[in-house]
């Protein structure tokens, strides 16, 4: 009891340590999705606040004792609540579909996915308190039989069943994420995704919401080479 209590200490202080470099001290590899280009909003908050009952909430195994599996390649920021439903309105989300979040965060695109269309919804995060805390948010929001959030690196996911993906990353993990995207779902797919584009991949629709860029793609049946 007194072991894992001290473990428990260690690891936030870890993760306090390791979130001070998320925020920018003392590290220049992590992004941040709100400074990066094309966008040119201030930076919004950056969750550091470990959520006290998640915390309590035991799953298993207990997320909070791993560590990411490999830090991850961009940093926390939320998609705010308007742009998440603009997000959901332009994939015309429905009951019928199942939404993947590839760096689902809180978890709050595919909590709405579920609470507001009534859709399936699988967040996959590499930083294991980004899965308690989402995990804990779909449990208030009541819709924990509805979603999933796993621990996995996006670049490693099968998200071959998706109907629905939503991004927030950066232009070039979209770049570099596009060939598994187009390879692996299937034709009719639809992507959104928050304030980046795919490279050469010319969107079917662009959007504005509360100064932020919304752009919708549909996955074709035979994707041109040059996107692969
Ligand atoms: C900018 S946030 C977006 C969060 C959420 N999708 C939203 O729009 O509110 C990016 C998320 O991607 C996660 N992430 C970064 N690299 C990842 C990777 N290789 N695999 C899975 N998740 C990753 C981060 O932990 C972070 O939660």
């Amino acid at each position: 009891m007194q072991l894992k209590s001290i473990r428990r200490s260690m690891f936030m202080g870890i993760s306090m340590l390791s979130l001070a470099g998320l925020a920018g001290i003392g590290c220049t590899q992590l992004r941040n999705p709100e400074t990066a280009t094309p966008s040119s909003t201030p930076n919004s908050t950056i969750s550091s606040q470990p959520n006290s009952a998640a915390n309590q909430a035991q799953a298993t195994p207990d997320p909070i004792t791993e560590a990411p599996s490999r830090e991850p390649d961009v940093i926390y920021v939320p998609t705010p609540v308007p742009v998440v439903n603009e997000m959901l309105r332009l994939a015309n989300v429905t009951a019928d579909d199942i939404v993947y979040d590839l760096g689902s965060g809180d978890g709050r695109i595919v909590i709405a996915a579920a609470q507001q269309r009534g859709a399936r919804g699988i967040g996959i995060d590499i930083n294991p308190e980004r899965i308690q805390e989402a995990n804990q948010n779909a449990q208030t929001a009541g819709v924990s039989d509805q979603v999933e959030f796993r621990q996995q690196d996006l670049f490693q996911t099968d998200f071959s069943e998706a109907t629905v993906v939503t991004l927030y990353l950066l232009p070039e993990l979209n770049v570099k994420l596009r060939p598994k995207l187009l390879r692996e779902l299937q034709p009719g797919t639809r992507i959104v995704s928050h304030a980046f584009d795919m490279g050469d991949w010319e969107p079917e629709q662009v959007v504005e919401v509360d100064g932020k860029t919304v752009y919708y793609w549909v996955v074709p049946e035979n994707p041109p080479d040059n996107l692969l």
